[in-house]
């Protein structure tokens, strides 16, 4: 059904244009009857309905109907299986339309820039690509059963301490290369109904009213249609958020923010046409819910109780592994810790799911007829240990052939609202491990955590999986994994430093609760760790398997890649192990040209490739000039210096198996403006100047002679230094200083030489 939303628009009152601009309620937007326009629901998300039937809230404590709870983000994105995210987000979109919910709350893609965020579990990566690639796939998901998705919380919120005034302080450079770039992918790639903007100022202005970020950045670059919402609560001043381009106000203030678009409608502050324009946006997103029903879909509880642990078990990942996974049928096991029995699963705040039901690794183990027994050894909701249940767990342990000590974060430590304080897991769960690992070699840790914990036992058991909160099917999916049921590979989105003052952020997280300064820049997880070739415990794209890959056949490119267009690069990987298994194929873009402040390696593709024994798969990625570049900001462009990048590829970010070089040409050049100021390093490197320039140095050199002379070098050779000092010193001179050195003839004819270059420049 076509509907003329400019007509519909054309019959609202003031006053009703107004009104929809903001909920009706918790989770509705409001109706017109007259005007045939329904009130539609929204609910969270992002990993499951938390649909909220009567009282409402934004904080996870109300009642919300019985769902299914998927993996978490910290989870899913360690698949690095854009399908699986796919098939997730159509499930989660079939649920939606069962339930009657027109927009789902998700993906969260805030970046991991700290492993403190309370509310990493609920976001992606570390890395921007990852991220943005998930994301996309997922809305694509949702969005292929015409409901829509948030995409959320844009931009700059990767803390939950102030997060709803402090201003994140960054540079244009760090935010468009690391905090907007999963954003951008998914509004490119799969156009999410809407965004929902973050609490956060961002340098300084609210993302509710930050005009560059919601109108110039999301809709005149990205080409982003639909309509902008706010968190809930995250209007500052909402007419200033209208002209910024801020839709929709949720969930509303009851009138109180309408009645000011009103007067400031009548006092002509703000323009009609930018209310009308925020209504469309609203309306065309309403129609395309609700002109696109479908009564065939079903929430079917059980079926999609199979698909969270379907989805679980291709996310865990095996950190460690001395050869005792998989478990033997009819090995003798003792399960420790109480997450063998009440896993924890989900994080807590606005995403907290109902679920169904849960499977835990100990129920699973009993209807499988496994060996194992079980001590509680400590539990899985506080910091507390108990001689007694210590010692059990450690004759326990003694007794068996293999150990596995089921631990993780209890649930207060990680949630939505505020950050965790440190990066330990409770002492009383460090301890055991330590204790039964002294006593039985087999043992196992299964981990239950939404990020990045400190693990100073790691050198000293036989095997770590990590499990995240893996939704309701996590117990299922443990067991699988751990008896060789199913192969883990999964592949770590983040880094686990060795230590939380490793963390790049460290100096400047969370900030003073008014700002925080993001001094790190575009130095976000493996970006640092590989810089400062810090060792890490478990690197970034970590993840082991129970069969082994070869990586052989790299296929390179023959000519160079432009500035448009793309080239295709590709590599072999073979199951070299014994059993069936996938990896995750990395690619890694590293600039050899000596450009200065550019992370050594950053990820531009990835790919999960199923292989039998012995099978052999072609890889295929597609490389761009944008994959290459880095955000130039006197450009304000994307840029790439040409010369040679190195083409990494493997199964973790320290695991590189392949490598190669391409080769870059490119027409854009980086803005140069010459004064005195300008060295001769700098007009030696840019193109347009370089030529210019060279005969002035050649005369200059001579001009120098007595610093070019025979006894010069030999001095300067004694120190060490000759050619290389002459250098230094040439490059870093800047104009103003020639006549000094070079004499007034050369300063004269640099007069003329800088206006000719500033017009070859195009700044004249
Ligand atoms: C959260 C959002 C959530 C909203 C509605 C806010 O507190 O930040 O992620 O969608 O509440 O529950």
């Amino acid at each position: 059904m076509e509907r003329d939303i400019k007509k519909i628009i054309s019959e609202m009152t003031l006053e009703e244009k107004a009104g929809m601009c903001s909920g009706e309620d918790f989770w509705h937007l409001k109706k017109v009857e007259r005007l045939g326009i329904p009130a539609v629901m929204v609910s969270d998300g992002p990993h499951g309905l938390r649909k909220q039937p009567d009282e409402a809230d934004h904080l996870g404590i109300g009642e919300s109907i019985v769902a299914v709870c998927f993996p978490a983000a910290c989870a899913t994105a360690s698949s690095f299986d854009t399908e699986l995210m796919n098939e997730m987000g159509k499930t989660l979109g079939e649920e939606c339309q069962a339930e009657d919910l027109s927009v789902l709350l998700g993906p969260a893609v805030n970046i991991k820039r700290s492993p403190l965020c309370g509310r990493n579990f609920e976001y992606l990566s570390e890395d921007p690509y990852l991220a943005g690639k998930m994301a996309a796939s997922y809305i694509n998901g949702v969005q292929s059963w015409d409901v829509g998705t948030s995409i959320k919380h844009y931009a700059a919120n990767n803390q939950e301490y102030n997060r709803m005034s402090c201003s994140s302080n960054l540079s244009e450079r760090t935010f468009r290369e690391i905090y907007l770039p999963a954003f951008e992918t998914a509004v490119k790639e799969a156009q999410p109904k809407t965004v929902m903007c973050s609490y956060n100022k961002i340098n300084g202005t609210y993302a509710s009213e930050n005009r560059h970020l919601l109108t110039e950045i999301l809709r005149d670059e990205w080409g982003f249609e639909g309509y902008v919402m706010t968190d809930w609560g995250a209007v500052a001043d909402r007419v200033k958020g209208i002209v910024a381009g801020l839709d929709l106000e949720m969930p509303g203030s009851g009138g109180f923010n309408d009645a000011k678009i009103v007067a400031a409608v009548k006092d002509g502050s703000l323009d009609e046409a930018l209310l009308d324009k925020a209504v469309e946006n609203i309306l065309k997103v309403v129609f395309s819910y609700v002109d696109h029903r479908h009564p065939e879909a079903v929430f079917d509880r059980d079926a999609d109780h199979g698909k969270a642990t379907d989805i679980e078990t291709e996310c865990a990942v095996l950190l460690e592994n001395n050869g005792v996974l998989p478990l033997k049928a009819g090995m003798k096991v003792a399960y420790i810790g109480e997450y063998a029995q009440k896993p924890r699963y989900q994080g807590g705040g606005s995403s907290h799911i109902n679920a169904s039901r849960v499977s835990s690794a100990l129920d699973s183990a009993k209807e499988k007829g496994r060996e194992v027994a079980y001590v509680k050894g400590f539990p899985a909701d506080r910091d507390e240990e108990d001689a007694g249940e210590l010692a059990a767990a450690v004759q326990a342990a003694k007794e068996a052939e293999a150990a596995v000590i089921f631990a993780g974060l209890p649930d207060v430590i990680e949630s939505e609202g505020y950050d965790r304080k440190d990066m330990k897991l409770p002492a009383c769960q460090n301890r055991m491990i330590e204790e039964v690992a002294k006593v039985q070699p087999n043992t196992i840790v299964v981990l239950h955590n939404g990020s990045p914990i400190e693990a100073p036992w790691a050198g000293q058991v036989a095997a770590v999986l990590e499990m995240y909160l893996g939704g309701q099917g996590v117990g299922e999916a443990a067991d699988r994994l751990l008896y060789g049921e199913a192969n883990p590979s999964g592949h770590l989105a983040e880094t686990f430093p060795l230590r939380l003052e490793d963390n790049p952020s460290y100096l400047n997280f969370p900030g003073d609760g008014a700002n925080v300064n993001y001094a790190e820049g575009v130095y976000v997880g493996y970006r640092y760790y590989d810089a400062k070739k810090m060792p890490v415990r478990w690197a970034f794209g970590h993840g082991l398997s129970y069969t082994t890959f070869a990586y052989s056949n790299l296929k390179m490119p023959e000519g160079a890649l432009g500035d448009t267009g793309s080239v295709k690069v590709s590599v072999d990987v073979k199951n070299t192990g014994s059993v069936e298994g996938k990896e995750a194929v990395q690619l890694y873009v590293s600039d050899r040209n000596g450009t200065a402040g550019r992370p050594v390696k950053e990820l531009k593709g990835f790919a999960k490739v199923g292989l039998k024994p012995g099978e052999t798969k072609t890889v295929e990625f597609t490389l761009t000039a944008r994959d290459l570049s880095f955000y130039h900001e006197g450009l304000g462009d994307w840029y790439a210096p040409a010369g040679t990048y190195g083409i990494l590829i493997g199964g973790a970010s320290d695991r590189i198996a392949v490598e190669g070089e391409l080769l870059f040409r490119t027409e854009k050049l980086p803005p140069l403006y010459v004064d005195g100021a300008t060295t001769l390093g700098e007009l030696l490197a840019h193109p347009v100047t370089a030529p210019m320039m060279e005969p002035v140095v050649k005369g200059m050199q001579e001009k120098m002679g007595g610093m070019q002379g025979e006894d010069a070098e030999k001095t300067a050779d004694a120190l060490g230094t000759g050619a290389e000092m002459m250098e230094a010193m040439m490059k870093g001179m800047p104009l103003k200083s020639l006549s000094s050195f070079a004499g007034p003839e050369v300063a004269g004819q640099m007069e003329q030489l800088v206006q000719a270059m500033n017009r070859a420049l195009g700044n004249a």
